[in-house]
């Protein structure tokens, strides 16, 4: 749990003391950088905080992004009261929103690991890259439970078990913001509370119908972890609970996380929260700051204040959420540090941190088939053929959230692609066909990259209506498969997906097949052990579907009785 610094409580008595009603809103509103907002917003205290996601870039290099963050920095410090910014980005996988820094592998890769120093580590990594571009906030880990591989969000998750998403919650808090928050850390972000992963049909931001018991049970423990680890701050979800939206959500906001947990952090609502799901309802509920963004910021504040000076907001309510944005600030040294540190930048995308990319791109690699020993290949076959778009393209090994918000088809600064790591390593010819036109047949062995398409948030879920099942493969990508089957020669299939998809059929045809997720910047790894150089590790962090019909959701009431039956069960992985 975060401490209760004695000393800190005192320094935010007397500046709440002195605080104006517009000044303690300021605290508790987040635009971004390139906000259309008044010119003195920032210098006249209307701004606590500043996010960065998708959108313009705060610079051309990490230099000039410090520089961006400096420079507001510098109009807050100039304010009445000096209270510094804290600034927030999406760096859900490493700094993915900057150029050149270290992608590791989606949250769904990590639990496959079960490597919790890894976690640790590859936060640690995050935390620093972000710290070097300018920030002091990190909006992850997500900490969900999906019930459904429907849902959009799925490879944000590190895994269906509440068991093992809870000691990946703990490392990944340790690893952000160390064993205190304090001006070496970043603040870390567990989200999205509570239910995103567990709506019905695994809609993005719809209803949760799930019992009060079983919210308890199999979605709060990851944010307990969380908050006895002393996460920073906890992110309101998009998603209703039996109706109500989380936003305005008092009970599971302030009497559960906030009361009875001892929450004592930040609770930053999501995207254009104010004005989605209730105005001030959600600061009733307990959201102490607003992501008042895309236009949001006069309405937010306009009505905020008016709340609070006709009753509906208590003066008590916005003093405790100031409470709690100055407490953070002061735990993470910017009244001392406000600026970013230059001495870092040389460290974005090192190769001491791209090895520890790798390491976690080999140890998620999931072997579900090997026939006759078809694994580790040797080095010395003759002719190795690599199928497969993904095959040789960063932005698609990478997923959703990679240099952009639903990721892309494009390769970016410092990373290795999957072909590029089988090429480093084979001694023989290896021939790219992407699109399994050519003429192969005498090939010792066809590597098949394939998979699903980058994605994020509600532009990944899949129908919406129950029966609308599309978790397949692609007509091109099962004719690559067969093309080379029919050739006979022998495939290894390598599926890059952010969720287990239905290939029971093209499991049968293969020869090998592995469960690569969405690797990030690192593609080398996975030649590593293909090669044999390492032996595989990772263990399924989802059950893996039979057939379409096994998406109707897991878990809730009467699955257990239910007559699901994997292909593969929970922590299958097999090894050389
Ligand atoms: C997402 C959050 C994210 C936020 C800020 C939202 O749309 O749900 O996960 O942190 O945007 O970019």
């Amino acid at each position: 749990m975060i401490s209760k610094d004695i000393k800190i409580e005192e320094k935010i008595d007397s500046l709440l003391a002195i605080m104006t009603l517009d000044e303690k809103i300021g605290q508790m509103t987040q635009v971004r950088h390139f906000e259309e907002i008044p010119e003195d917003a920032i210098s006249s205290g209307a701004i606590g905080s500043i996010i960065h996601t998708e959108g313009p870039l705060p610079g051309s290099n990490a230099a000039s992004w410090q520089a961006t963050f400096t420079s507001l920095q510098k109009k807050a410090l100039a304010s009445r009261l000096g209270i510094p910014l804290l600034f927030g980005v999406d760096a859900v996988h490493g700094q993915n929103t900057y150029d050149g820094a270290t992608i590791f592998p989606h949250n769904i890769g990590l639990g496959a690991t079960r490597n919790t120093k890894l976690v640790e580590k590859a936060a640690g990594i995050t935390a620093l890259e972000s710290k070097a571009t300018g920030f002091n906030w990190v909006f992850s880990p997500c900490v969900a439970i999906p019930y459904n591989e429907k849902w959009g969000r799925v490879y944000e998750a590190f895994s269906e078990s509440t068991e093992l998403t809870e000691s990946m919650a703990r490392a990944s808090v340790l690893g952000h913001q160390g064993r205190r928050l304090d001006q070496n850390s970043i603040m870390a972000t567990a989200k999205h509370f509570i239910g995103d992963g567990a709506t019905d049909n695994g809609v993005e931001g719809g209803d949760c119908t799930l019992s009060q018991q079983e919210v308890r049970e199999r979605l709060l423990p990851p944010y307990h972890a969380a908050v006895d680890r002393g996460v920073g701050a906890v992110m309101a979800s998009f998603n209703s609970m039996a109706g109500l939206p989380m936003h305005a959500n008092k009970y599971w906001i302030t009497d559960v996380l906030k009361e009875s947990m001892g929450f004592n952090g930040i609770v930053v609502s999501d995207w254009k929260g104010y004005s989605r799901f209730g105005e001030n309802e959600i600061i009733n509920a307990g959201i102490d700051m607003v992501m008042a963004v895309d236009g949001d910021f006069e309405m937010y504040r306009g009505g905020l204040k008016s709340g609070v000076e006709n009753g509906q907001v208590s003066q008590a309510r916005i003093d405790d959420a100031v409470r709690r944005i100055l407490r953070q600030k002061y735990s993470l040294g910017l009244f001392e540090n406000p600026f970013p540190d230059a001495t870092l930048i040389p460290k974005i995308g090192s190769d001491e941190h791209r090895e520890v990319a790798k390491q976690a791109v080999r140890e998620s690699l999931v072997l579900l088939k090997n026939k006759k020993k078809t694994l580790p290949l040797d080095k010395n076959l003759g002719k190795i053929v690599v199928v497969g778009e993904h095959a040789d393209n960063s932005g698609l090994q990478s997923g959703g959230w990679s240099i952009h918000w639903q990721g892309s088809a494009e390769n970016y600064s410092g990373s290795t692609t999957i072909l590029n790591g089988i090429k480093r390593l084979a001694k023989g010819e290896v021939i790219y066909d992407m699109d399994a036109s050519g003429d192969h047949k005498d090939a010792d062995v066809a590597i098949i990259v394939i998979g699903e398409t980058p994605y994020a948030e509600l532009f990944g879920d899949i129908g919406g209506e129950i029966d609308a099942y599309q978790l397949t493969l692609t007509e091109n990508h099962k004719n690559y498969i067969n093309t080379y089957v029919n050739k006979g020669v022998k495939v290894v299939i390598v599926l890059i997906s952010g969720r287990p998809l239905v290939t029971t059929e093209e499991i049968d045809r293969s020869d090998a097949f592995v469960a690569a997720w969405l690797p990030g910047s690192e593609g080398g790894g996975i030649a590593e052990v293909l090669f044999g150089e390492y032996n595989f590790k990772g263990k399924l962090p989802h059950s893996w579907p039979r057939s379409e019909e096994d998406y109707k959701g897991k878990f809730g009431p009467n699955f257990w009785d239910s007559t699901y039956a994997p292909l593969f069960p929970f922590g299958y992985g097999l090894e050389y």
